[in-house]
């Protein structure tokens, strides 16, 4: 059984191998600075867990971690464009490196490589079943991400309407990973409903942290710019639960500022940090990550496989709830 490092170097030598080093430069050059840009590789890194649960050598569900990491890093150019984020990994976006136009092409034949590389296992018996769960991830993605979207703009977000909106477009790539991992390796269909299950609750938990450590996080490690979401409105765990739980006064003053786009990013930025942190938002956040974390255990609990090929995924889900990038 390999672990998530060992894992993570397999994915990078594959990746190695199949470089995007062709012509036109204009279109394939960002792909390659996208995804050479580093990043965690959770997810091909899932991919390869779950087909390991089963199966000794992973060689065989490298094209299925590559097609899901394409994605991802697809849906990072376009999502950058649409946030209007500059940094990415602490480089710049691609759409700040080149421009927006190459930032939509390259993503979109990103997107078709990545069904290339669907196509590209071995068994191709198998691509069909593949497809369904990728396709059917993959318009969640896109179904989470115009909630987001429409969510800047609107005061009147739930709660529900927010952990369902971020299920859409986080979790259901994580989930699309384990469950393309688990078909891959030929498992019951039982184990693959309860590593999906798993990859749900560990994503939600993981943006989760990901909209905190967008408020809180350090500048340097996350990579990001700290203090965006603010700026663009995104109506995160972090908002909705200090406009459930302030006074009156904090609330009102919340919901101006998160309706507001001054020219003083920063002041504002503060000002909003401070309304969450004064309501103890920040552990309310962290109490919601620990029970989303249980849940996606008791789900790993269910799934029939010896007890110590689990441990990997045990370890990199509390790895990335710990991390600070
Ligand atoms: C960023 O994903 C987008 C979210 C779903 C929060 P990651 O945090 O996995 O990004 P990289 O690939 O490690 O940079
Ligand atoms: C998740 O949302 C991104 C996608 C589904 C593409 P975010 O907008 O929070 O991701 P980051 O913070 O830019 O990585
Ligand atoms: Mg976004
Ligand atoms: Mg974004
Ligand atoms: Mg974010």
């Amino acid at each position: 059984m390999y672990s998530a490092e060992q894992l993570k170097e397999i994915y990078l030598n594959y990746l190695e191998r199949n470089p995007f080093t062709k012509a036109p430069t204009n279109l394939f050059e960002p792909v390659d600075y996208i995804m050479r840009l580093g990043g965690k590789r959770i997810r091909p890194i899932l991919v390869l867990m779950a087909y390991n649960l089963f199966e000794k050598e992973v060689q065989q569900a490298l094209p299925i971690a590559n097609a899901i990491e394409i994605f991802h890093n697809f849906s990072l150019v376009h999502d950058d464009i649409m946030d209007e984020a500059p940094l990415r990994r602490g480089k710049p976006t691609v759409h700040h490196k080149y421009d927006t136009n190459t930032g939509i092409l390259s993503g979109d034949v990103m997107l078709i490589y990545a069904y290339k590389n669907i196509a590209a296992i071995q068994d191709r018996t198998l691509v069909p079943d593949l497809i369904d769960i990728f396709n059917e991830v993959a318009e969640a993605v896109c179904v989470g991400q115009q909630y987001d979207m429409d969510f800047e703009t609107s005061v009147a977000v739930t709660i529900p309407a927010y952990l369902k909106m971020i299920e859409d477009k986080t979790a259901q790539l994580l989930v699309g990973a384990l469950k393309m991992g688990a078909v891959l390796a030929k498992t019951s269909a039982e184990n693959v409903y309860n590593l999906g299950e798993f990859g749900r609750n560990i994503g939600i938990a993981f943006q989760l942290q990901d909209d905190f450590l967008d408020t809180f996080g350090d500048p340097v490690k996350f990579g990001k710019r700290v203090g965006g979401d603010i700026v663009q409105n995104k109506k995160t765990y972090l908002v909705l639960k200090t406009l459930e739980v302030a006074n009156e006064q904090d609330q009102a003053e919340l919901r101006r500022l998160m309706d507001s786009y001054p020219e003083d990013e920063a002041a504002k930025i503060e000002r909003v940090k401070a309304l969450f942190t004064q309501n103890r938002v920040p552990s309310m956040t962290e109490d919601l990550m620990k029970s989303f974390q249980a849940k996606a255990m008791s789900h790993l609990d269910n799934v029939t496989t010896q007890d110590v090929r689990k441990q990997a995924l045990l370890d990199l889900a509390s790895l990335l709830l710990a991390r600070k990038t």
